[in-house]
């Protein structure tokens, strides 16, 4: 089965679609990043909904983190004051998961975060109902994929935890290059090797489809064919990068991933997500290439689709794609001595985590133990 709920609105200066899509709201809120807000698209975006009439509220500076300590913070000004029928996230994934699930509490304020969110595959969560308020998603990175998908991930206390239903999936998603104009390099290198990495797992889960297929191998096509280029700041790559985020997006939202965001989830205090994964997924690859026919055949598929031959040969092409970003080993990002009190702690979590039930192979904690290890020598 393929679904898609969100409706997608592409193309330089696209920002101005929302003048149309906010007709018939009253009152819109905007939940925006820092950066947004400084390259002026936040006003931008405020201007648009202005000219229809519509009352227009903002909370600028969402932190990078989404909690629930945040949305705690934000309720109750939205529910008494703002009281909106429209949200709009204009940010990077972050932003569009706090606004994910600041729906969630604005609609049902009846509902517990306890009942809804889970931590691992083995909690087994309330089903969301029916909820109101509709999403506009406007990303500003070219990563995460969230303006499409059906999951916001969640800290409290430190804690992470996921929320994962159809009814915070996006209605509409803004897709304009513009935004992820703005990205600093290294923000532009880690989010579109998390968009190579959400194509590869997405391809090669157990779930995947032929429809979920089209949209990871035209997403791994243009990160292998464009990224450099758009790293380098060339607009016509971040624009086709910026396409493939989202197309990996609608990939993983109906294929899922695999065991490397496991890991990197758990692995999180280390760095970057985009970062850590297109650290971890070599070894991934060659881990369920060798245990797995399936997986062997799937990354065989991908390579032929870039010109190469087999799974090694599409794994060696990951490696030298993270060795011209500059990609370094794990060694590089943390000290090898918080690291390994942490490891087993993260090996166990990793394999707690909902996605290994998607991967090719359903590796044990001794063996997604032995993988960090490798990712965190480089060999
Ligand atoms: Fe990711």
């Amino acid at each position: 089965m393929f679904w898609l709920k969100t409706r997608i609105i592409e193309g330089k200066g696209s920002l101005e679609a929302l003048s149309k899509e906010v007709q018939g709201y009253e009152s819109v809120l905007i939940l925006a990043s820092k950066s947004m807000e400084r390259h002026g698209f936040l006003k931008e975006a405020e201007d648009y909904i202005k000219e229809t009439g519509a009352e227009v509220f903002s909370i600028p500076g969402v932190p990078a983190e989404p909690s629930v300590e945040t949305i705690e913070e934000f309720l109750p000004k939205v529910r008494e004051e703002f009281q909106p029928d429209l949200l709009v996230a204009l940010g990077g994934g972050s932003v569009i998961d706090t606004t994910k699930a600041l729906k969630v509490f604005y609609d049902a304020p009846e509902l517990s975060f306890e009942e809804i969110a889970f931590i691992d595959r083995f909690s087994r969560p309330k089903p969301l109902p029916k909820l109101k308020t509709p999403i506009i998603a406007i990303p500003s990175t070219s990563g995460a994929g969230s303006e499409v998908s059906a999951a916001a991930v969640l800290k409290r206390e430190g804690i992470k935890y996921n929320i994962v239903s159809p009814e915070i999936a996006p209605e509409v998603a803004i897709l304009d290059p513009r935004l992820p104009g703005t990205m600093p390099r290294e923000v532009a290198r880690n989010s579109g090797l998390d968009v190579l990495v959400h194509g590869i797992e997405a391809y090669t889960t157990k779930v995947a489809n032929p429809f979920s297929d089209a949209m990871a191998i035209k997403a791994i096509k243009t990160v292998f064919g464009r990224l450099p280029r758009s790293v380098e700041g060339d607009p016509e790559a971040r624009a086709e990068v910026h396409y493939a985020a989202t197309m990996a997006g609608i990939a993983f939202l109906n294929a899922r991933l695999g065991l490397a965001h496991a890991m990197s989830h758990k692995a999180a205090w280390i760095g970057p997500h985009g970062l850590l994964n297109a650290i971890i997924i070599p070894y991934v690859m060659e881990f369920n290439a060798g245990k797995s026919e399936y997986a062997r055949k799937r990354y065989a598929e991908i390579a032929r689709e870039l010109g190469l031959k087999g799974a090694q040969d599409l794994i060696g092409a990951v490696r030298e794609l993270n060795e011209k970003l500059g990609i370094p080993k794990l060694s590089d990002l943390v000290d090898g001595e918080t690291f390994m009190t942490r490891l087993d702690e993260m090996a166990e979590k990793a394999y707690r985590d909902g996605l290994i039930a998607f991967n090719p192979v359903e590796a044990k904690p001794e063996e997604i133990k032995e993988l960090y290890l490798k990712a965190f020598y480089g060999k």
